[in-house]
């Protein structure tokens, strides 16, 4: 899709959908998505002298996560400003500020951050390696970042499972719930296509990171990569 016309779709999704967010997102993913938030925070060795960007950071749960884990400097950045809102709720408890920008062009200065998250946002980009350049330019040397997305699992037999359930089971109780006729078809086109093209271990060594790790979770459901500068 081109890049215009996908980060305006992608906002009016998010937009749409954003209070209905936490609730659909737990109750699809039957709750495992906290426990892959947890893991990408372990990969990537946070600690209280973590200076972090969460970016598509949503309704903050990656930013909880990362609170829960001793990080005192959190901020928020996302496209959606119905997100952002909902974030800003949780703000006083996260101690997080937010910013409304895109991830391909963030308004920080260089080598600001010792961290950057991406939990289910790197998939709807318009642009990634713009992305990951900007990424990469906002990082202190040695930084990190660390992308958490879904993958088609290679097990052929799981992977009929999973594509049954994203292409049937999810977008009937996604729509029912959130209203929203796009949101949750978008969801599991947006995976396979996703998987088919996108080699993010690559495009980070493109953008010019160096050590770059690449994990697999449940099944190989999930995948994260922590890249550092
Ligand atoms: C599936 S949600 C994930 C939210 C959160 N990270 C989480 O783990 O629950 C994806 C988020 O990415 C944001 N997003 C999509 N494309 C973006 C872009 N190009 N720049 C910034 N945010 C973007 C959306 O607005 C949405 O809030």
């Amino acid at each position: 899709m081109e890049s215009p016309n996908k980060k305006k779709q992608v906002q009016r999704i998010f937009d749409s959908i954003s209070y209905k967010y936490d609730f659909l997102n737990h109750l699809l993913s039957a709750g495992v998505d906290f426990y892959w938030r947890k893991k990408a925070i372990k990969f990537s060795s946070m600690d209280e002298n973590t200076i972090l960007l969460d970016i598509a950071c949503g309704t903050g749960d990656f930013a909880i996560t990362a609170k829960k884990f001793g990080v005192k400097k959190i901020f928020g950045a996302d496209l959606s400003f119905n997100m952002l809102s909902l974030f800003n709720n949780k703000a006083d408890w996260i101690k997080g500020k937010t910013t409304e920008c895109v991830a391909e062009f963030l308004p920080f200065k260089n080598e600001s951050f010792t961290n950057i998250t991406v939990a289910f946002g790197v998939r709807n980009f318009y642009d990634i390696p713009t992305a990951f350049n900007e990424f990469r330019r906002v990082l202190v040397n040695k930084g990190k970042a660390t992308v958490l997305e879904f993958r088609l699992p290679e097990n052929l037999i799981i992977k009929k499972l999973y594509l049954f359930y994203f292409k049937n089971i999810l977008p009937l109780v996604g729509k029912f719930i959130s209203k929203d006729p796009e949101a949750y078809t978008y969801l599991p086109e947006s995976v396979e296509e996703f998987d088919k093209k996108v080699d993010l271990k690559k495009i980070f060594f493109d953008c010019g990171f160096n050590d770059v790790k690449k994990y697999s979770l449940t099944l190989g459901l999930v995948q994260v990569i922590v890249a550092s500068k």
